[in-house]
């Protein structure tokens, strides 16, 4: 998906971004190259093309040449990143994580978080998780899983091969996005936020201050697993639960410690849990909430919730350095409910992602953690992650070990010492909160309800044909659903737009991602030749001839986008060597003087159309029957979707998100229909072309 922006490693981290790193692979990785300015000039030219008319275009190519002059601004700019490559393993990581994450003010809900669900299991089919019981066993055996992947994954390094891919057909890929994704937290703050990178080493240490998760339930609630009993001062449940008092002016939080080697503690601490939230009733506002704001606003309700308040300070704390968050979902609507928008699974797949509302689940989430594992009543299972250290494919290897030791594990954890209590190991914490603070919920809200409200997810499942039939025809996978996707948006609107694909740079040490701009000369000119084709041409004649002049056009397309792809993956794309060059252009000699005139590459139209990304898409592939998600780049524009897939061997699932306030929600449904209804039937059509010319039509 894209990122936007800029963000410095923290003082929170317990050690720093290199160390960090686990070296699994690192020493046979090569570190991250930077691509000449000639080249990157060239292809950026290239790239800009399709969206820009004659006039501005030549501008463009003026400003471009002008910066790129023997001896010019480009080129010194180039040797200061030259020097920077020399004295780095990365030289991108830092700035990247700066640029992308970090320094967006936006609320992290739809504008940063991406989310996954799980496929349909047994469990739910069968009807096992109807009943409570087992429900709270189905609960305990995904903490289990989880916290037997990460032991079994990221510290024995037993399953690494299997579990996580680090190697693929191009050799080794770094594994350092697996090791960041328990015990870590955003931070807000003011100018940007700071993220808190646990160390390896650290979170190895077997201590009950930083190996615990948090639970919360009907927006309650903060529960601790801790490996060892170790711990000599157990804080038992202490607080009333009934008054007026605690519901105004502090917010509950139940914290809990668990032995996770007995899975029977973990069984009675969920149910515990469940219990007391249950009975509690729902929570109304929540300290939780602020965590959907825009990043000033809560940066300004955290200073105020912590500075001065050591209590609340500890709070915080707890939940930054727990391993992850667990979200119990009481409230569900039912599927027939507006919420619903059509599907059952695209309401689960919209509660994941933002939790439908303030009302429902919205409250129920900390989303600056870095891992949260969601639940809701019916056992579906979806993870939210907050994106700053890694991509999707850590959160998919974790959703695959889940569901493979469910498959496999018949036996569910299960309640077996009737002695133990699950209020042995819960401890009742709370937020202190003045009326400040709860102004500042009010106002957090109202914003994430709203930006809710305009967002339209839907999953959709392409299930006529998936990979295996692509490759048949020599063709790859990914080029192939680019290249429909962008005929689906020209079919749809009638112009082409600036696409975002994410390739991944794992290849390199401590890699994250390259964009790959799919919106190219060559797909622009088959889209156009495609659409004005059938507008004009209704005679049989030109019918039949219709392939012979598409086909090469279409044919052009596909390598176009599969060389672009390749060229990011090793680390030759446009969008992160200018990043590169605009970032170190503020520590030039002479900065100020100079930026607002030689730096009109990066002022440019060119500039912001090609960054515009009217498409941000994303393949996170998976061979279960699963989907990836996230909101658009661009809200409040109904011409900009999301657009996440998973091309399955005889399917393709895909998520398609959008946001606008200017149309309702049955238009903006109805905008994702025509989307996908496009998709689809562009699939076909270059089904159709390439298989006019190919030996798959004998077979
Ligand atoms: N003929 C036949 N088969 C072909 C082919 C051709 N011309 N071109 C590719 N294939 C095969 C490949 O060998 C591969 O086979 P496999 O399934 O046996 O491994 C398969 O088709 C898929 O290849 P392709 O569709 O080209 O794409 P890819 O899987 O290499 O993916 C990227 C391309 C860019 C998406 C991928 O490399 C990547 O970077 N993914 C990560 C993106 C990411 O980080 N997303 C997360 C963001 S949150």
């Amino acid at each position: 998906m894209v990122c936007r922006r800029y963000c410095y490693i923290s003082k929170y981290a317990f050690g720093t971004y290199k160390e960090a790193i686990c070296n699994i692979n690192s020493k046979k990785l090569p570190n991250l190259p930077l691509p000449s300015l000639n080249q990157t000039l060239q292809k950026y030219l290239k790239s800009v093309r399709p969206l820009l008319n004659d006039l501005e275009y030549n501008t463009s190519q003026n400003i471009v040449t002008t910066f790129g002059i023997k001896d010019g601004i480009g080129e010194n700019l180039q040797k200061l990143l030259l020097e920077r490559v020399k004295n780095s393993s990365n030289w991108l990581t830092e700035w990247w994580l700066k640029a992308s994450y970090l320094s967006g003010r936006y609320p992290l809900v739809l504008n940063s978080n991406p989310g996954l669900i799980f496929p349909t299991l047994n469990h739910h089919n069968s009807g096992y998780i109807n009943s409570r019981l087992n429900y709270i066993s189905f609960v305990s055996s995904v903490i289990s899983a989880t916290i037997k992947f990460r032991k079994q994954v990221l510290i024995d390094h037993k399953l690494l091969s299997k579990t996580a891919e680090n190697f693929n057909k191009t050799g080794h890929l770094c594994m350092s996005q697996y090791y960041h994704i328990f015990g870590n937290c955003r931070i807000p703050g003011k100018e940007q936020d700071d993220i808190l990178i646990s160390d390896l080493k650290r979170n190895l240490i077997v201590d009950d201050t930083g190996f615990y998760i948090v639970v919360i339930c009907n927006n309650w609630g903060v529960g601790r697993i801790v490996v060892d009993l170790s711990w000599n001062d157990p804080m038992h449940f202490k607080a009333s639960l009934n008054g007026n008092q605690l519901e105004t002016t502090w917010h509950i939080i139940l914290l809990w410690k668990l032995r996770f080697t007995d899975e029977t503690s973990i069984y009675k601490g969920i149910e515990y849990i469940i219990d007391k939230c249950e009975k509690m009733g729902k929570l109304k506002n929540p300290v939780n909430l602020l965590t959907a704001s825009n990043r000033l606003h809560w940066a300004n309700a955290y200073e105020k919730l912590t500075k001065a308040n050591t209590h609340n300070k500890r709070v915080m704390k707890i939940i930054q350095q727990s391993l992850f968050v667990l979200c119990l979902d009481l409230d569900i609507p039912p599927s027939g409910d507006d919420l619903s928008n059509g599907t059952l699974m695209n309401l689960k797949a919209n509660n994941i992602l933002h939790g439908l509302n303030s009302k429902h689940n919205t409250g129920n989430r900390w989303f600056d953690k870095t891992l949260q594992i969601i639940i809701d009543t019916d056992g579906r299972v979806g993870i939210n992650y907050e994106h700053t250290v890694a991509e999707g494919p850590p959160y998919f290897a974790i959703m695959n070990y889940i569901v493979e030791s469910l498959k496999r594990d018949s036996k569910m954890v299960e309640e077996r010492d009737s002695e133990l209590k699950g209020s042995q190991f819960c401890q009742l914490l709370n937020f202190q909160v003045d009326s400040n603070i709860d102004k500042d919920i009010e106002i957090a809200k109202e914003e994430a309800d709203c930006s809710i409200n305009n967002l339209n997810l839907s999953l959709y499942k392409f299930q006529d044909f998936g990979k295996h039939k692509i490759k048949l025809l020599s063709t790859s996978p990914d080029a192939f659903i680019q290249i429909a996707l962008q005929l689906a948006y020209f079919k749809t609107h009638n112009e082409v737009c600036a696409t975002y694909e994410s390739a991944s740079t794992r290849k390199f040490l401590n890699g994250r991602t390259e964009t790959i701009r799919s919106c190219t000369a060559e797909s622009t000119r088959f889209c156009t030749r495609f659409v004005n084709y059938h507008s004009i041409n209704e005679s049989q004649d030109y019918e039949n001839n219709k392939n012979d002049e598409l086909y090469p056009l279409l044919k052009k397309a596909l390598e176009k986008h599969s060389s672009l792809a390749k060229e990011a993956m090793d680390g030759q794309g446009v969008d992160r060597h200018l990043l590169g060059l605009k970032i170190i252009s503020a520590s030039m000699p002479g900065a100020e003087k100079f930026h607002g005139r030689l730096l009109e590459i990066f002022t440019d139209i060119a500039y912001s159309k090609s960054r515009y990304f009217s498409l941000s898409t994303s393949q996170v592939s998976n061979s279960h029957d699963s989907f990836m998600f996230y909101g658009p780049a661009n809200v409040n524009d109904y011409k900009s979707y999301g657009f996440c897939y998973n091309p399955r061997k005889e399917a393709i699932n895909y998520a398609i998100s959008l946001s606008s306030s200017k149309v309702n929600a049955t238009q903006r449904r109805e905008m994702n229909d025509r989307l996908n209804k496009n998709f689809q039937s562009s699939m076909h059509d270059l089904l159709g072309i390439l298989s006019s010319k190919s030996d798959i039509q004998k077979k």
